[in-house]
């Protein structure tokens, strides 16, 4: 493939730029929190302007060692991981990472994790006016022992954290939520209730490996998060149920690995759709996913991938 380089398609070609709120952006692929660093990692690799955005690795207000290794595992169609949102803290990023990144002329997206709800409406508040484009609220991380995932269980919680945010700045706010199997629609509707501009779904699935030879977990954490295409499934299903819950925009995640999987995702009402694991395996998987999806668009008479978005027949065929 050719990284660096903008493909040519015709003028007519189908219109793949989306609207969340009032972020603009030219494509709806953007890489998945946590599984793209800050960005330059990936220099050389990635046709950045395949990118309708970047989403960069947890921020906390402190830096965060993490979790000991081992820390990642394979599993079958997937990978299990246990980083424990391991960041250099928010103002080494503003210092050190967003100066190379707002060089891209891509909207930044930054993840942010906090034990407590104060410390989500201090990191909206250092955020805030640095030129970041929106801030995603991870209130879904099944790998650390405190805050993190209550947040993204229970709805009053969330409209706390969400509430407290936006009290600090104006900048969009998604919320990012776990693959909860029975309290998405209210998940849903509380974050679009409390003013959130959109919602990311999903997060990892908590699970776990053991070693059978040492009989020990694989994992130092014991515990961690499953990715990859085995949940991509469990991703449709819970996009499809919040975009029944809820007209506010949904960016999916989980287990995208082919263009088709991520059709699926725009079928059942996602606006936008985030890459994760498939990157380590295709760091180039970006500009696939715009290629042909533009081919789908153009093979099915589609002027836009708006019409795409939420289009689901649910009818049995006649
Ligand atoms: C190694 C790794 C690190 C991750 N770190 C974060 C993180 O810091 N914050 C976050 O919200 N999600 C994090 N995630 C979750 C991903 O952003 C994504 O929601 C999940 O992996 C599902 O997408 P995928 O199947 O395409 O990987 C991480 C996932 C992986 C595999």
């Amino acid at each position: 493939m050719n990284a660096g380089k903008e493909r040519a398609f015709p003028k007519d070609s189908p219109d793949i730029s989306v609207r969340i709120g009032p972020l603009e952006l030219r494509s709806p692929f953007m890489p998945a929190s946590g599984t793209f660093g800050y960005g330059r990692e990936y220099r050389g690799l990635v046709d950045y302007r395949a990118l309708g955005a970047i989403v960069v690795k947890g921020l906390s207000l402190e830096p965060c060692p993490g979790n000991p290794p081992p820390r990642t595992v394979e599993t079958p169609c997937g990978m299990l991981n246990a980083v424990g949102l391991q960041n250099p803290g928010v103002d080494y990023f503003l210092r050190n990472h967003l100066p190379w990144l707002r060089d891209l002329e891509i909207p930044v997206i930054v993840n942010v994790w906090g034990k407590t709800i104060q410390e989500y409406a201090a990191l909206a508040r250092r955020l805030h006016d640095s030129g970041v484009a929106a801030l995603e609220l991870n209130v879904s991380c099944p790998n650390v022992k405190a805050g993190g995932v209550h947040f993204g269980t229970d709805p009053r919680a969330l409209r706390q954290v969400v509430r407290a945010a936006a009290e600090q700045t104006d900048l969009p706010l998604i919320p990012k939520l776990p693959p909860l199997l029975h309290e998405t629609a209210g998940m849903v509707q509380a974050a679009a209730e409390a003013g959130a501009t959109a919602i990311t779904l999903v997060n990892s699935v908590p699970a776990m490996k053991v070693d059978v030879a040492r009989r020990r977990p694989a994992l130092a954490a014991v515990t961690g998060g499953l990715s990859g295409p085995a949940i991509h499934a469990i991703a449709v299903r819970l996009v499809w149920q919040a975009a029944r819950a809820s007209p506010i925009p949904i960016i999916a995640a989980g287990g995208v690995a082919t263009a088709e999987d991520a059709i699926e995702f725009f079928i059942v009402g996602a606006s936008a759709v985030q890459i994760g694991t498939s990157i380590f395996t295709s760091p180039r998987i970006f500009g696939d996913l715009r290629e042909r999806l533009l081919k789908y668009l153009l093979e099915s008479n589609f002027s836009s991938l708006t019409q795409v978005v939420g289009s689901l027949v649910e009818k049995p065929e006649a």
